[in-house]
């Protein structure tokens, strides 16, 4: 099963890459530094990743950024560029990927906890996540070809240290527990769902 892996050089691209790799699938592993090079933020670079790979089995998008502000600090524009960063790069993978993927493939997002619970300066990523896991639900009933499409939605990592005070008494889960959410979505047989990775 050959897997195109957007975001592979981060913890949870990473995750996933390892996971679907220790599982047999030959894993393409794209970000803006990789050889395989694609800013998820442009849709022509989007394109042209396709163009390059070809026919996938499966995608699997580990990427999306969104401004954290207090709220009153938060504005349109940020709303907007959170949107953007999470929500439309992940779509656009989507809808310019669907033609590269093969009968019966799959597309895993990456959303995560802010979309259930709230952390002050989350709410632009709440919004993101929010709209992103509504976006799963609806367009896994209109794939095409057996294609299912699900998010991944973890918890604050146990790796990802550098947010661990921004969540304070938040449960964390391990970057390996979280690559077999992203194993399961797209070996298993699951569409429209938001897959939440369990501790440890
Ligand atoms: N870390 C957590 O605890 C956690 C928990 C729940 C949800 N999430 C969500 O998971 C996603 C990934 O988080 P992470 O912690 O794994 O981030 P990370 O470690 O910073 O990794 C981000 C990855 O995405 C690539 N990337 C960034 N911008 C890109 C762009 N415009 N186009 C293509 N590739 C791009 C990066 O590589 P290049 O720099 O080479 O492009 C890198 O491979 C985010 O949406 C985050 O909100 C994270």
């Amino acid at each position: 099963m050959k897997v195109l892996v957007i975001g592979a050089s981060g913890l949870l691209g990473g995750a996933a890459a390892a996971a679907l790799s220790d599982n047999g699938c030959e894993v393409l592993r794209a970000s803006r530094s990789s050889d395989l090079t694609v800013d998820v933020t442009d849709p022509d670079s989007v394109r042209r990743l396709f163009e390059t790979v070809g026919i996938v089995d499966a995608v699997v998008v580990a990427v999306g950024s969104v401004p954290f502000k207090p709220l009153a600090e938060l504005s349109r524009e940020d709303f907007v560029s959170g949107f953007y960063g999470k929500v439309q790069a992940q779509v656009d993978v989507v809808q310019i990927g669907m033609p590269y993927v093969a009968d019966g493939g799959s597309f895993t997002l990456t959303t995560g906890i802010l979309a259930r619970e709230a952390v002050r300066t989350g709410a632009a990523a709440a919004l993101a996540n929010g709209a992103l896991e509504s976006f799963v639900l609806a367009a896994a009933a209109e794939a095409p070809r057996g294609i299912r499409i699900n998010t991944v939605s973890p918890t604050v990592l146990v790796e990802a240290t550098s947010h661990h005070a921004a969540f304070p008494g938040f449960a964390q889960v391990t970057a390996e527990r979280v690559g077999q959410g992203y194993l399961k979505a797209v070996r298993g047989v699951q569409s429209g769902q938001v897959l939440i990775p369990e501790r440890p």
